[in-house]
């Protein structure tokens, strides 16, 4: 029978591609998508725990829903990913009319739970267990996800994908739910990513951008042979149609000397980095338990200088973490201003029950002082951003288009030419005069003017300059 199917995603890359994985096993079942979410038969929401608000939106969207349920039993309504995890039962106390929860280790069971539903099974609920519920190598077991999967029409363009190498998360920030809505941390075997990621290039991927909570923990043990992040850049880089190589969400203390040359000498590698400092100050990273000190995020941005002189780096911050003083808080803008970074994402700290933190600190920063520190940061970061934007004018960047720009898009596909949008080598969003026939290609673009999140430039035509024909 035909099923439609409506989903929507909150949280991090990781979500994005689980509900890639997702409308791939059930477009096998015969489901449809659609975006009108009164056309669904089965209205799915992955769910992200790691700030109250991405609940509250959820919890809110699901509450939109009553009425249609109310109008239509027999529409399925399920909430899947993180915060089924970490809610389990309490999803459907908040919203009993949910007939679905499951957690991000068991979405390859959707479609029969889905099924036993139809069949009048009643409200089914699938989810990992806590990590104390039982010995390593069940929990580790019971989180395990299922990606060989793919559905290239689910991405944000078909050439750019994104791979799972890693799952979990074993370091236990205090302030962070993901090591107990995710698991253990385990390294998937470097043979599934291998045959995974030369899947992608036949489907026409030419951008992988390998995923990990701790992407540069990444460890694979088999028998006496240990597999390293960069041994597995070193053996994507062979692959044919795969022409560039990114890897999200890095730990500064696991960034070895190794990894960095590997980034360096291997052409296909992006010339980016995203590793989270969180704070500029070694007593709030203390109450973080980050495992590292100001002083070592500082040693390890000089490491990544030094290797890789080009290399743009960004970061995450968290402001008003539990304590944050004045002071404490300037020496994360110090951080900020020495850091030089591409980019930061700054998150106002949202305390979640369950952490180490909501349990031994007091989340005692007011919310304007919050609201301030994160306005303050944003400033700081926004100048460095334009500053560094700015240094690129006059340079030629390698552009991997991806279609038309936000702004041609919301203008329509009138005409040939058109406002084009790719990343360069460095990860950075740059625009420039094109074609949609470019989308997929790498491309030089001269780079004339730069905003703070944005290069503007023209293709390079002539690369080695005019060619000069002789007259006849
Ligand atoms: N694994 C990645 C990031 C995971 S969550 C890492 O370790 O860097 C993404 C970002 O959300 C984090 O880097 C952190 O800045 C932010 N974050 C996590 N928990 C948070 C919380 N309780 N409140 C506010 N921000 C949080
Ligand atoms: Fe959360 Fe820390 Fe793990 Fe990142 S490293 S996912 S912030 S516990
Ligand atoms: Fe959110 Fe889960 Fe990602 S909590 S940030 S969707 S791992």
């Amino acid at each position: 029978m035909d099923h439609k199917l409506y989903i929507e995603t909150v949280g991090c890359q990781m979500n994005v591609l689980d509900s890639e994985l997702v409308v791939a096993t059930l477009r096998q079942q015969g489901y449809t998508l659609t975006r009108v979410v009164g056309d669904a038969d089965t209205i799915l929401f992955n769910t992200c725990s790691v700030r109250q608000h991405a609940e509250d939106k959820v919890y809110s969207a699901l509450g939109h829903l009553r009425q249609l349920k109310q109008k239509h039993p027999d529409k399925i309504i399920g909430v899947i990913g993180c915060m089924a995890q970490k809610d389990q039962q309490r999803v459907f106390s908040r919203a009993p009319y949910v007939d679905l929860v499951v957690g991000p280790g068991q979405l390859h069971q959707i479609p029969d739970l889905l099924q036993r539903i139809r069949e009048g099974g009643g409200p089914q609920i699938q989810v990992s267990l806590g990590r104390q519920e039982g010995s390593l190598d069940v929990i580790r077991r019971s989180h395990e996800s299922f990606d060989p999967l793919r559905d290239p029409t689910m991405r944000p363009t078909p050439w750019q994908a994104y791979l799972r190498i890693q799952i979990g998360c074993d370091k236990f920030c205090t302030y962070c739910i993901v090591p107990s809505v995710r698991g253990p941390e385990q390294g998937r075997s470097p043979s599934d990513i291998l045959a995974e990621a030369r899947t992608l290039a036949d489907q026409g991927c030419l951008e992988l951008t390998l995923l990990g909570q701790t992407v540069n923990s990444y460890r694979h043990r088999d028998g006496d042979r240990i597999t390293s992040l960069a041994d597995l850049l070193d053996a994507l880089h062979t692959i044919d149609g795969i022409r560039r190589i990114k890897f999200v969400t890095n730990y500064p203390l696991d960034m070895t000397d190794n990894l960095l040359q590997a980034v360096r000498d291997l052409p296909k590698c992006a010339k980016y980095l995203h590793v989270p400092a969180q704070s500029g100050s070694d007593s709030v990273l203390r109450r973080m338990k980050r495992g590292y000190s100001v002083a070592d995020y500082r040693d390890m941005l000089a490491r990544i200088r030094q290797a890789i002189p080009h290399c743009a780096v960004s970061s995450d911050f968290i402001v008003g973490f539990c304590g944050e003083s004045d002071d404490e808080f300037q020496l994360t803008l110090d951080l900020v201003e020495h850091g030089r970074f591409k980019n930061s994402f700054i998150f106002k700290y949202s305390e979640r029950p369950g952490t180490k933190g909501a349990q031994l600190l007091r989340d005692d920063v007011p919310l304007e002082v919050k609201q301030r520190r994160n306005q303050l940061l944003l400033e700081a970061q926004n100048r460095i951003s334009a500053e560094e934007n700015q240094r690129l004018v006059g340079t030629v960047a390698e552009v991997l288009v991806e279609g038309p720009s936000k702004t041609a898009q919301e203008r329509g596909h009138e005409g040939p030419i058109l406002q084009m949008t790719g990343r360069t080598e460095c990860d950075r969003i740059a625009v420039f005069e094109g074609n949609t026939r470019q989308a997929g290609q790498v491309l030089p673009v001269a780079i004339y003017d730069a905003h703070p999140h944005t290069l503007f430039g023209t293709i390079v035509t002539h690369e080695r300059g005019p060619e000069v024909y002789p007259l006849a």
